[in-house]
């Protein structure tokens, strides 16, 4: 569908003066996304609306943070940020396709090393983004587009003061993908946050399942491990998922950089066991 057809479905808002506003596609604990059209070049566009006035600073400092990533191709591409109404409006490109969390639901899970392929552009691109000291934060199945050419996208992004803005709504929605140290005040937040969140990705990937929450494992880790769900992974890539899903920051795989060459050792073996 492109920006014309688009055109033809648009209600009558119009904010920045530019985007028309059509249906709603999506929505989180803070927003709503529209499609939309760039009236000025027709364009079909995304519009994410964050109706709240607590999280109008935050919004705009995420939309900044995506404006600078705008040439990565695993994350979404934001256009402007504006606020406008009392709420923050961000445009971004319109992504044809489902969450991850769709897709695997009405697909089916994936083995270990089709995720690993799907996977990783966008650990390349983490791997990058760490190098400059972002952390993405906001990893999980929910905020990840499976594009219709079987490309992986991640959405936003989360740039709030880790330990002291977290609300309570924001911290149930991902708890299952976030490390105790995202969850707890006094802990360390960095890269390996992210290796946490990937990690818990792949093993909904592989399981279907969501991993349990990281307070819960804290008081009782009874995590099961993939291989003992029908995942299809071999051991050393599973030793890596496990290790990559440590409550304890210090035994976890510390960088993305690591995780990818640990996972890229038995992929390797594995494909040459087939040659
Ligand atoms: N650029 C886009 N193109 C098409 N659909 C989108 C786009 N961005 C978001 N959506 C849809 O809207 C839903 C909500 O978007 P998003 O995850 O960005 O908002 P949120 O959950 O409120 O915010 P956050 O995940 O940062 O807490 C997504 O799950 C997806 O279905
Ligand atoms: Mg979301």
């Amino acid at each position: 569908m492109d920006g014309k057809e688009t055109l033809y479905r648009l209600t009558d808002t119009v904010i920045g003066g530019r985007y028309g506003i059509g249906e709603a596609v999506g929505s989180g604990c803070f927003s709503t996304v529209y499609e939309a059209a760039d009236l000025q070049s027709g364009v079909k566009v995304a519009v994410k609306e964050c109706p709240f006035p607590m999280e109008t600073d935050r919004s705009l400092q995420e939309a900044k943070v995506l404006i600078e990533y705008a040439r990565e191709d695993s994350i979404v591409t934001v256009f402007d940020a504006f606020e406008e109404d009392d709420a923050v409006y961000i445009v971004m490109e319109f992504l044809e396709g489902v969450t991850l969390r769709d897709f695997i639901e009405q697909n089916g899970t994936w083995t270990m090393d089709e995720t690993l392929r799907r996977l990783s552009p966008v650990m390349k691109m983490l791997d990058h983004m760490h190098t400059g000291n972002v952390v993405h934060g906001d990893i999980s199945p929910d905020n990840i587009m499976v594009l219709k050419d079987g490309r992986l996208k991640l959405l936003g992004i989360r740039t709030e003061d880790q330990n002291q803005n977290i609300t309570l709504t924001r911290l149930v929605a991902q708890a299952r993908y976030s490390p105790p140290e995202q969850l707890d005040a006094k802990g360390e937040f960095g890269s390996w946050s992210d290796v946490y969140s990937v990690c818990a990705v792949m093993y909904f990937c592989i399981t279907g399942r969501d991993p349990d929450d990281a307070v819960s494992r804290m008081m009782l880790d009874d995590l099961k491990k993939p291989s003992g769900l029908d995942a299809d992974i071999l051991p050393a890539a599973e030793k890596t998922l496990m290790r990559g899903l440590s409550l304890d920051g210090k035994e976890r795989v510390r960088s993305m950089t690591e995780l990818i060459f640990e996972f890229e050792d038995p992929l390797l073996r594995a494909t040459m066991k087939t040659i």
